[in-house]
């Protein structure tokens, strides 16, 4: 287990209108998080600034996207300054579906990471690997491909997070096993031994994400190296969603 507090991310995604955010928040802030967890929770952009006034401590908030550099000329995008400006501490780079719907690769993911850093956000980075490169045997290889690009972008790993997200295992109710979890959280934390150094390794988060729920969560969370999770569906209901930050 990483030496830092476990973390409970929820990613809204593309969900929810100002109602159904107020009546989330309020099922969030009735419901009881240990204090040596740390909980962060995702909305749109356009709610960010009605969560983060609503959700009470301990709850913190991300963005779940933010621009690769400096803002600009850049048509529908938001930067990481105006996420610092604006109050919001995290951001969620790199998820799959960003990646697959959005054609980011990993080169690109890695330049937002060392640019989120440098404009003081905290990142909560994310790979994972397809079925079918799980099945072609491709599933490490593809994994470092991911961690090596954000590794070279990061030379301060505090504020960095790491979210394993199986993409079959995204949505589509087919969680991973422990084992199969734990497989791969074990292999990369020897990765960051060696690549970047024990120190880090230790105290580094590797989160597992992908169908996480109220049901599954314990017995993920009771893994020799799984820091915490990131939550889709799941977040999306306050009740199921506290349940998991009790999972440890
Ligand atoms: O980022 C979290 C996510 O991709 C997992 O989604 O709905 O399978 O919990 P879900």
């Amino acid at each position: 287990k990483s030496t830092a507090r476990f973390l409970v991310g929820g990613n809204w995604k593309c969900n929810g209108d100002r109602e159904s955010i107020v009546r989330l928040v309020a099922d969030l802030n009735s419901g009881d998080v240990p204090s040596d967890v740390e909980v962060v929770c995702a909305p749109p952009f356009v709610y960010l600034d009605q969560v983060s006034k609503a959700l009470m401590p301990p709850y913190q908030v991300a963005a779940q996207n933010c621009w690769v550099g400096k803002g600009g000329a850049f048509t529908g995008e938001v930067s990481a300054e105006m996420l610092s400006d604006c109050g919001v501490g995290w951001v969620i780079l790199g998820h799959s579906e960003r990646r697959a719907l959005c054609g980011e690769d990993s080169q690109f993911v890695g330049k937002k990471v060392a640019y989120a850093l440098e404009q003081g956000l905290r990142v909560i980075a994310c790979i994972g690997e397809t079925l079918e490169q799980r099945e072609s045997g491709e599933m490490f290889n593809v994994l470092e491909e991911q961690m090596g690009a954000i590794a070279e972008n990061v030379s301060d790993w505090g504020p960095v997070v790491i979210a394993y997200e199986p993409v079959w295992a995204i949505g589509t109710g087919v969680v991973a096993t422990p084992d199969q979890a734990q497989e791969v959280h074990a292999y990369l934390r020897k990765w960051v031994t060696e690549k970047v150094g024990a120190g880090v390794a230790d105290s580094l988060r590797i989160l597992y994400g992908g169908s996480v729920n109220d049901a599954n969560c314990v017995e993920l969370a009771g893994q020799e190296d799984i820091d915490g999770f990131l939550v889709g569906g799941a977040s999306l209901k306050g009740a199921a969603f506290v349940k998991i930050c009790n999972a440890q």
